[in-house]
């Protein structure tokens, strides 16, 4: 017999990482059935998926793509944004948000976000549209809900119907999100109540995990039709072996496989978000509590988030790096959603203009480790980490 210690028990000290999928044996089982089955692209699990996505967001069609950075592309294409546009979209988010105008053709603004939230008011984006310098007409606005909570869409869809701009509604934070609107009832995020089209991304880290995957929601036939075309060369099938391409399309389609795995995730759509709830309230209830509630502030807690994300405050940007360096050599991986677009290098040779709210938000967020299959006791371990460290730097 060995005196050794026993090693920990693997939750004790295995890696956390800030978001995973969650797949169980139904879903292998349906992607094992879609492999089986005589159509491994092009067949009726898209269909069926797309009817899922239609049910989960009110939304009147759904064209399910490869990626969320394909639907946003196609919705810029679809709503025929090109050189002569630009597009107005807040600096806190994926760079995809941005380069779906610049793959158009269009070009960008970014407006600033609420240094608490990190969402766009309308008054950020009408400032934005205002102080935009250049020969380009505004052609769209792209609220993006960040972390799960969704931005006010409601003044925002106003805003663009006053300037004559489309609106899309970058949901790939907010599946299943909802917002209140100004009657006291509540709208879905991706429903396109207040929005021409949305987007939805289905990367493992998202709500819904079909390996990767997009979609695009609308309530507009024309523009659902003109989006199949598109993510399918520009071609529409014509009587027996006949097609033709209308207009320069792309492949932007999903495979069965994808779709097998979308549809299946979808059905345990709202116990995740239960989930995902349920973990934001129990960090919520630590971080309220010393020695947290003195030396971390929490992003707004919107009651109608589907909580992609749970983000905190350190006091300074040293504060947060040493956090994220703690966590991380305690296999706790953190994450900072986001740098501001504009200061990538590819945005910055453009040269746009700093903003203090997202240079604020962006100098001391971090994002906690949350999905769906993150036990209580490894939610446990991040919060004592925490702990300690606030403990350690307060020595
Ligand atoms: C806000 C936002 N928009 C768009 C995307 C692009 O989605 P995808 O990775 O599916 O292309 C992402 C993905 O990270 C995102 O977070």
């Amino acid at each position: 017999m060995s005196d050794e210690a026993p090693s920990p028990s693997p939750k004790l000290d295995s890696v956390i990482p800030y978001a995973r999928q969650c797949i169980d044996e139904t879903d292998i089982q349906a992607v094992v059935s879609a492999l089986r089955s005589d159509y491994v692209t092009q067949g009726p699990r898209i269909v069926a998926f797309e009817d899922g996505l239609r049910e989960a967001t009110g939304a009147r069609y759904a064209v399910a793509v490869s990626s969320g950075t394909a639907a946003l592309h196609l919705s810029c294409l679809g709503l025929d944004l090109r050189e002569s546009h630009f597009g107005v979209l807040p600096a806190i988010t994926f760079a995809s948000t941005a380069n779906c105008l610049r793959h158009s053709g269009s070009d960008v603004a970014f407006c600033d976000v609420d240094p608490r939230s990190g969402l766009a008011t309308v008054d950020a984006f009408r400032t934005a549209i205002e102080s935009f310098v250049g020969p380009q007409e505004l052609g769209a606005l792209l609220p993006v809900s960040f972390s799960g909570a969704v931005p006010d869409l409601e003044a925002i869809a106003r805003l663009a119907a006053e300037k004559g701009a489309y609106v899309i509604e970058d949901a790939a934070h907010s599946m299943a999100a909802t917002y209140r609107t100004s009657d006291g009832s509540t709208s879905r995020s991706a429903s396109c109540s207040h929005s021409d089209a949305a987007i939805l991304s289905f990367h493992p880290v998202k709500h819904v995990c079909a390996g990767e995957g997009g979609a695009v929601l609308t309530n507009d036939e024309t523009l659902a039709r003109r989006l199949r075309r598109l993510r399918s060369h520009g071609i529409e099938k014509g009587e027996a072996w006949t097609y033709n391409q209308i207009e320069l399309g792309y492949h932007y389609r999903l495979t069965e496989l994808q779709a097998a795995l979308g549809a299946s995730q979808l059905e345990k759509l709202d116990g995740f978000v239960d989930r995902r709830r349920v973990l934001a309230a129990r960090y919520a209830a630590a971080f309220e509590q010393e020695p947290f509630r003195s030396r971390i502030r929490m992003s707004n807690r919107d009651e109608g988030s589907s909580w992609h994300l749970f983000v905190i405050h350190f006091a300074d940007e040293g504060e947060r790096r040493a956090a994220y360096d703690f966590l991380h050599a305690r296999n706790i991986r953190a994450q900072v959603h986001y740098m501001p677009v504009y200061r990538h290098d590819y945005y910055r040779k453009v040269g746009h203009a700093s903003l203090p709210g997202a240079e604020a938000f962006y100098r001391t967020c971090l994002s906690l480790p949350l999905y769906p299959k993150l036990e209580d006791e490894q939610q446990d371990r991040v919060i004592a980490a925490l702990e300690a460290f606030l403990e350690r730097r307060e020595q």
